[in-house]
């Protein structure tokens, strides 16, 4: 796993939950503390039979299992400071996991260059490096989220929750992340990927001049900058990541996987891989000891 860490527990059965109100249709894939004097049990939430199992060992942590007979699509939240690489992940597993890619900050930019009144409104935030107000991108995320496609494919949720409100609008809706991935990235490299980082409008994907540079003259020369990429602006959307992460991480703590996002995107994209391998092989085993 290199230097991915696995922080155990995940989200709690119904009957469990300290929210338990708020998840009248609980996910099938539920997880249970680790600890070493749990044994397997089974639980009842209204309809649904839930069985605990004991994974098989390996580097993570045993994470203890709910199942019930057909595995849910896989839901995954990316979070990491700006310019982290959360973009350039969401490119290569999407490729691999065929997830719907939800980005908060691209559905922002989708109205702001269609000026609309809620469009109008984001850009001044954005410019400050500050969070957009919850009244837009809550419902822009949640309707997002619901649609037919994410719902069938499993979604990837990318800058979103950034506030306590954020991740609090998202447990009331019963909308739950499978696993949350942290990239931890030191702040001198955060700076540099910001500025050079470059879009392609064609195509939509993520360069950057000295990391990621373009695979010709013709993409070279429509590339384009995006606005709040500055030297300047970046500190400022830093400080606004500084000021709300710990809020939102504990949220997720107990379903965290932390991975080292300084190295190069290949090996960032490694260390995801397997832990999203990781959780796959969990729905696996919980299929094969419901069917057993
Ligand atoms: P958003 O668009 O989400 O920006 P961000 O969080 O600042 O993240 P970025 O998109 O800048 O970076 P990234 O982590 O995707 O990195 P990337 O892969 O591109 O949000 C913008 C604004 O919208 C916010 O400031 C806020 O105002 C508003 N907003 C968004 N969400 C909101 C919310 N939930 N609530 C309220 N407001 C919200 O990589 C960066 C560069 O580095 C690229 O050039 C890439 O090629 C390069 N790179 C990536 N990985 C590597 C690597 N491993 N090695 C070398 N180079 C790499």
């Amino acid at each position: 796993m290199g230097s991915t860490s696995f922080s155990p527990s995940i989200s709690l059965s119904p009957s469990l939950s300290p929210h338990s109100s708020k998840f009248p249709n609980p996910s099938p894939n539920l997880f249970l503390r680790s600890h070493s004097s749990f044994t397997p049990l089974t639980l009842r939430s209204n309809q649904t039979r839930y069985r605990f199992k004991k994974l098989p060992s390996s580097n993570a942590p045993n994470f203890l299992v709910a199942a019930s007979a057909k595995a849910e699509p896989l839901k995954v939240i990316i979070s990491g400071a700006p310019a982290s690489g959360k973009g350039t992940q969401c490119e290569l597993i999407t490729q691999k996991y065929g997830l719907v890619h939800i980005a908060a900050g691209d559905l922002l930019r989708a109205e702001v260059a269609a000026a609309s009144e809620n469009g109008k409104l984001a850009k001044e935030y954005m410019e400050k490096g500050e969070l957009v107000p919850d009244e837009i991108v809550v419902m822009m995320v949640k309707e997002r989220l619901l649609q037919p496609d994410s719902q069938q494919r499993g979604w990837l949720l990318d800058g979103y929750p950034r506030s306590s409100s954020q991740a609090a609008a998202l447990e009331d809706y019963g909308i739950r992340p499978d696993v949350f991935i942290l990239l931890d990235v030191s702040e001198d490299i955060l700076v540099e990927r910001v500025v050079g980082r470059r879009l392609d409008p064609l195509t939509g994907k993520i360069y950057h001049l000295k990391y990621s540079p373009p695979e010709n003259n013709e993409i070279a020369s429509r590339l384009t900058q995006r606005f709040d990429d500055t030297e300047e602006k970046v500190k400022l959307r830093l400080r606004t990541h500084h000021q709300n992460v710990d809020a939102v991480l504990s949220v997720y703590k107990d379903i965290t996987v932390k991975v080292n996002g300084n190295e190069a995107k290949e090996r960032v994209f490694a260390q995801i891989d397997a832990a999203l391998t990781h959780v796959g092989e969990q729905r696996k085993v919980n299929s094969g000891s419901v069917a057993a």
